[in-house]
């Protein structure tokens, strides 16, 4: 939620390159985090001067254009954000930056939300601070700067409020009187530095500035951090001097982050599947024998475990629902998956024997994050499996195992799901390994099939004409229904959950099994109804079953667009319309399956003329509960 972007640097000088600029070009790379209004401060003249606009990043450049005082500025830092609206509604005085102080010396941006500001804003009003917002971050700015007027340094009156700040934030400042300065602070929320030469960055994520440099540091927990052009310093809310933060080279490039010819990040992500599983999947064989160094946990906790919990939220809750389905069969441990939301608050059962396995595309997602907060509190441990390096899950997990994707920018998940089904198999089959679960050469086979994957997705990627015909015939659908059984469950699952999202369209993901028990009677005349086809050289059963499903739904009328396996003739009469895939073992097929319906929900909402990239009222990252 929010993106955040701060700048100290020498580029005034250069045309067309001004803080203020960079700033923007940062937010551009953040807007995904969230869109519901953007806004800029820079120094300019011994003043803070802010601008800031509800709507998207194209109504605050406008107004920037429009006011020469912000684009002409000649000053050496800037702080930037764009919102996802939490107190107060999306309007331009709720949009950040916000001012503080008696004289308007301070602006503030601030990702997160201060659960005390009610107080403080109490005692701040009665000390003479004026509020024009109805947001918590205005307490924020106002407090600062009242520490400032009484200690005159900002990097200890940042520490002073930040410690006496409740709830989850990342605040960024700048000060009249500290015109080469950002000072930052962090609890529960990203924070990332960029190095530069000569200048210097502050990010949600790498994403704002990778642009410009590709070193970052990690500011950890409970830490402030003062950025000049030339200089980093970090200190805890202690005050103690902060000399270890890790630093790392951020492994992809800028156009990555960019569409690259696509009509949308969305689009492009999806196409970019076959490679990404291949980057997960990369280097995880030696000898025969799988190797999952990176995930650097001793063997014998792996033994120990006698239960795994997987939590997670959304599309990578969907991917955990994959997982139980593969280590329950290969390694036979009890495995629950939850919503990461819901497994705090219900008092789960959970010993030093769990293993909690945390799925998150950001690393950031609050829910989540708590989720392994609490598996740690009862003495579980808790492996990550995680996309964005340097994020807060994996660092606050006792292990880590990195999808390798690259950026995800589209607000709906698609190659990251890949991704996180794809480690999830990986930790199933080094769990059956280290367990002995399974002989060497079953491991071997089953990684030389899901070898063959990347391929086989690039397949399913280059025949994707038939659904995007279908996706323009059905935009003015009103509700879609998908079907399946074993890991088509959380296939069908995930496909009503991009449907939903992007399109804005009623969509509902059911157990295909579960149909005869109330669902069914939702199928009238027409009623479109995606059903996904298990292998029919899997258990015979299995497939059987689902034809029937799709007898069932025909029966009563509805236009049946099944997804099946080159070959597989028995859906052929049942179908009005047969999406092949290539056929792989039952359980890989979610790493297929799934594709035709990212890539029909992406055209549908495309031929809609809505933004896939940006829906409404969502963002990227969720870090709040
Ligand atoms: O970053 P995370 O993987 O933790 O995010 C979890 C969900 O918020 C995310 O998957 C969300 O459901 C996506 N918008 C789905 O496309």
């Amino acid at each position: 939620m929010c993106g955040i972007v701060g700048y100290a640097g020498p580029k005034a000088s250069a045309p067309s390159s001004r803080p203020v600029d960079v700033a923007l070009q940062g937010l551009a790379r953040l807007e995904y985090r969230g869109y519901d209004s953007a806004g800029v401060a820079v120094i300019d003249d011994d003043a803070v001067r802010v601008t800031k606009r509800a709507g998207k990043l194209a109504n605050l450049r406008e107004a920037l254009a429009k006011s020469s005082g912000s684009t002409e500025t000649t000053g050496r830092v800037a702080i930037a954000h764009t919102r996802w609206a939490t107190h107060g509604g999306p309007t331009d005085t709720n949009a950040h930056p916000h001012l503080g102080g008696h004289d308007h010396e301070l602006a503030v941006v601030h990702n997160g939300i201060i659960e005390n500001f009610a107080t403080l804003r109490a005692d701040l009003e009665a000390d003479g601070f004026r509020f024009a917002s109805e947001t918590d971050s205005e307490a924020a700015a106002h407090l600062v700067a009242r520490e400032m007027t009484q200690t005159g340094d900002l990097t200890e009156a940042m520490r002073r409020a930040a410690a006496s700040l409740e709830g989850a934030f990342t605040l960024l400042a700048v000060h009249r009187d500290a015109p080469d300065t950002v000072v930052a602070a962090r609890r529960n929320s990203p924070l990332v530095v960029g190095l530069g030469d000569g200048e210097n960055f502050l990010g949600s994520d790498v994403a704002a500035f990778v642009d410009s440099t590709k070193e970052a540091l990690e500011i950890g927990q409970d830490q402030v951090v003062t950025v000049t052009a030339d200089d980093v310093r970090i200190i805890g809310f202690d005050g103690a001097e902060v000399t270890d933060a890790a630093r790392y080279t951020i492994e992809w490039d800028a156009a990555a982050a960019q569409k690259g010819g696509y009509p949308s990040f969305m689009a492009k992500e999806i196409h970019e599947q076959a490679g990404a599983v291949a980057d997960t999947l990369l280097g995880r064989l030696e000898n025969g024998s799988l190797k999952l160094d990176e995930m650097d946990i001793d063997p014998s906790v792996l033994r120990s475990v006698d239960k795994i919990v997987v939590v997670a939220c959304g599309t990578a809750a969907n991917a955990g629902a994959v997982a139980k389905y593969a280590i329950e069969h290969w390694c036979r441990i009890p495995t629950e998956v939850e919503l990461a939301h819901e497994f705090r608050y219900r008092d789960p059962v959970v010993t030093e024997k769990t293993l909690v396995v945390a799925i998150s595309q950001s690393g950031e997602t609050m829910d989540t994050l708590m989720a392994v907060r609490h598996a740690r509190e009862q003495g579980a441990k808790v492996i990550a499996l995680c996309n964005t390096r340097g994020s807060t899950i994996p660092r606050e997990s006792d292990a880590a195992l990195y999808l390798h994707v690259g950026p995800e920018i589209a607000v709906a998940s698609t190659k990251a799901y890949l991704g996180q089904i794809a480690a999830c198999y990986l930790l199933g089959l080094f769990l059956a390994q280290v367990r002995g679960n399974l002989y060497p050469d079953e491991i071997a086979a089953l990684m030389s099939d899901l070898e063959q994957i990347p391929d086989q997705i690039q397949q399913v990627l280059d025949s994707s004409s038939q659904v995007e015909r279908l996706a323009q015939d059905m935009k003015d659908a009103t509700s879609v229904l998908f079907l399946g059984r074993h890991v088509g469950y959380p296939t069908a699952m995930e496909g009503a959950l991009k449907l939903k999202e992007i399109a804005y369209i009623h969509a509902e993901g059911f157990a295909a099994g579960e149909l005869k028990h109330g669902p069914i009677a939702l199928v009238e005349e027409g009623q479109p109804v995606f059903v996904i086809v298990p292998s029919p050289n899997g258990r015979h059963s299995l497939h059987s079953k689902v034809v029937s499903n799709i007898q069932e739904v025909r029966a009563r009328g509805a236009r049946t667009l099944v997804i099946a396996e080159e070959g597989d003739d028995a859906v052929v009469p049942y179908a009005d319309e047969v999406i092949r895939v290539p056929a792989t073992r039952t359980l890989f097929a979610a790493l297929l399956t799934v594709i035709p319906l990212q890539i029909f929900s992406c055209e549908l909402a495309t031929a809609k003329g809505l933004d896939v990239d940006q829906p409404r009222n969502l963002a990227k990252s969720v870090t709040v509960e």
